[in-house]
């Protein structure tokens, strides 16, 4: 096999995603692009593939991962869009359509999605929707991609500043967690990916919950030992959880969205200035004072939950936003219900629940403390 990759691939975990013929494994590793490449070329002759990144992403690992499948004998395009949130829209979507018509892609064709969600979401979701619909494979580059986004097939783009107005279920063939890529990353990014890793211990898991407050170090560090693991049991959290509810039709899935309605508000009004995971941790913030304060998490969790996120340095400075702004965008949220919002609160650390019956007032006060 040829080899661009300096380490040497190794595969460490592998989770199913059990969707009935939708199934799809995620392959936790090392140095998997060389994997990747060998499975894409053993597709067969002439296949063709069109291998989507960021300009961040697409010298460090889509440019390679190109040139391995160029070796192999496939036809491999490469797609660069600019990095960011502003790039998770209709026109990008509709870029990418053109250019895979141009290199020929047909309906038994691939797309390969290399970079963080942004990347994952807006070509997954062309992906979808190309011909009706080609495969696509993830191959996420950020920590949030890699414990959330690129798993469970939710695919979208930004409607002006709303966040995913316009998407699809569109369930990945599969996904290639590479934990080597986590080292590339600024420190800013890694907090984020933390942000999401603290939502599956908050809102489905104390163990993991003492996990993570146990080896808070070694994972702010990106242990190697350590970090395939917590990736490994957020994914295996969240394959569950789509596995029951992939449409997010009974509520289960909805409730991964613990934290996402103030934490959508904050990135609209910010204009993305906060990343999604950093927005989800302040949102988990206030989520958790408003569980507090709505009598169902006691005193002594509501102090747990609040260590977890110091612990890994998130949701820690004051925010000083406009609290009118703030209570418009989350009246806008798609997910509030007809008349009244539901809200995901904590009822133990690992416990959430959805409530449609909290006081616009409590909600206010909880607003003034977080961004007023
Ligand atoms: N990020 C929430 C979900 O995939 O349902």
């Amino acid at each position: 096999m040829p080899s661009t990759n300096d380490e040497k691939s190794a595969v460490m975990e592998q989770l199913r995603v059990d969707l009935g013929g939708r199934s799809y494994d995620i392959l936790i590793g090392r140095g998997l692009r060389d994997q990747l490449a060998a499975d894409l070329a053993a597709r067969g002759e002439g296949s063709v593939c069109a291998v989507v990144a960021d300009k961040n992403t697409a010298p460090l690992f889509g440019e390679p991962l190109v040139e391995e499948l160029r070796r192999f004998g496939v036809r491999a395009g490469m797609y660069v869009i600019e990095p960011g949130e502003e790039s998770k829209c209709l026109a990008t979507f509709e870029w990418l359509l053109h250019e895979f018509k141009a290199l020929g892609l047909k309906r038994h064709d691939l797309v390969v999605s290399v970079g963080g969600g942004v990347v994952g979401d807006v070509s997954g979701f062309a992906a979808g929707c190309y011909m009706r619909g080609v495969d696509y494979i993830q191959f996420p580059t950020t920590l949030l991609s890699q414990v959330d986004s690129s798993v469970g097939g939710k695919v979208a783009v930004n409607l002006g500043s709303t966040k995913n107005y316009c998407g699809l279920f569109n369930q990945p063939r599969q996904v290639y967690l590479d934990v080597s890529v986590l080292k590339s990353l600024p420190e800013r990014e890694v907090k984020s990916g933390l942000g999401e890793v603290c939502k599956y211990a908050l809102m489905a898991d104390a163990e993991l919950y003492g996990f993570l407050m146990e080896n808070a170090d070694a994972i702010l560090a990106l242990d190697d030992e350590i970090m395939p693991k917590v990736i490994a049991w957020c994914c295996h959290i969240k394959s569950e959880v789509v596995a029951e509810d992939e449409r997010e039709t009974t509520g289960i899935r909805a409730l991964l969205n613990y934290g996402h309605t103030f934490g959508h508000a904050l990135e609209e009004i910010t204009d993305f200035a906060l990343s999604h995971g950093e927005a989800v941790a302040y949102g988990m913030k206030a989520a958790g004072l408003l569980s507090n304060k709505m009598g169902i998490l006691s005193d002594e969790e509501y102090e747990m939950h609040h260590a977890l996120l110091s612990r890994f340095g998130l949701a820690d400075k004051r925010l000083h936003l406009d609290v009118d702004r703030f209570m418009e965008a989350m009246n806008a949220d798609k997910k509030a219900g007809t008349d009244t919002l539901r809200y995901i609160l904590a009822s133990h650390i690992g416990v959430v629940e959805v409530r449609e019956d909290v006081p616009l007032e409590l909600v206010q006060e909880v607003v003034e403390w977080l961004v007023g």
